[in-house]
């Protein structure tokens, strides 16, 4: 069952997305008493971006658009963003948002697999990726694709679902991720894939603090550090790709005599 519930296909993850598109918010929000806003605003707090000239932020795997918003408004519209994912509901649900917010003009929304971005080496000044990297197939691959996006000096922020080290706070919250989340998200979103089956089960297989720091490091990140949010429930890591990491311009093709 756990096996079947963590299958993350791209076919299948892009489907479950696409299917609790018009229940995700709500959810997100009851679900978390939303106090996940207050972690997506602390992520903006916490990362700002430098000067326009040092380029774009980038928001993947944005689903409803929340932490691009937030960027939006805690810049006030000084740095473009744009914000990608390969859920097109999710994506019209963003935009949608974006509209109400009057933001359109400073987020471009771009249907995009995580794992093989459409956009040139060292763009962008800020890449963000919040609740997105459990859920990518290859999640070492997201990784790399992510660094090789970002601008030397630029910085990567990753928000995830954590699992907190106090144990009796880890027995409460095992209760409320494994038995009374999935009931709540399921009778409201009676998702076919079992997304709220699937949440806490990929949470509780998702590398988290030190072992999240190695593969962001493996993947070519420096200086990466975490802060947990809320007892440890969820947490941001943030590295910074090294100066002389230019992406290297992809090898010309060999000539054949
Ligand atoms: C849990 S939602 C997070 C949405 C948003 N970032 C937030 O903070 O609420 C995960 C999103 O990741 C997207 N996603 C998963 N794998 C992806 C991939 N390989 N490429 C692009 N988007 C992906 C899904 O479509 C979904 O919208």
């Amino acid at each position: 069952m756990a096996s079947q519930l963590l299958d993350k296909r791209e076919v299948r993850i892009r489907r479950m997305f696409s299917q609790i598109a018009p229940w995700y918010d709500l959810l997100n929000h009851l679900l978390s008493l939303n106090i996940d806003k207050h972690w997506r605003e602390r992520t903006a707090r916490l990362v700002p971006p430098g000067p326009v000239e040092l380029g774009p932020i980038l928001d993947l795997c944005t689903g409803t658009g929340d932490l691009a918003l937030t960027y939006q408004r805690t810049t006030q519209g000084r740095i473009p963003i744009i914000a990608a994912d390969f859920s097109h509901e999710m994506l019209v649900r963003a935009v949608k948002k974006s509209q109400s917010a009057g933001a359109s003009s400073h987020i471009h929304f771009v249907e995009a697999d995580a794992q093989a971005l459409p956009f040139p080496d060292n763009t962008f000044q800020l890449v963000t990726m919040a609740f997105g990297l459990r859920n990518v197939t290859d999640m070492d691959r997201g990784l790399r694709e992510t660094v090789r996006v970002t601008r030397p000096g630029g910085r990567v922020a990753i928000l995830e679902f954590s699992r907190p080290r106090n144990a009796v706070l880890g027995r409460l919250y095992q209760w409320y991720f494994r038995s009374l989340l999935p009931l709540i998200g399921q009778l409201i979103s009676r998702s076919p894939e079992n997304a709220y089956r699937y949440l806490p089960e990929s949470v509780l297989h998702f590398p988290d603090y030190e072992a999240l720091v190695e593969r962001m490091q493996a993947a070519g990140l420096d200086q990466v550090q975490y802060e947990p949010f809320t007892f440890g429930i969820a947490t941001l890591y943030v590295g910074v790709k090294p100066e002389r990491s230019a992406t290297a311009p992809s090898a010309p093709p060999p000539t054949h005599a």
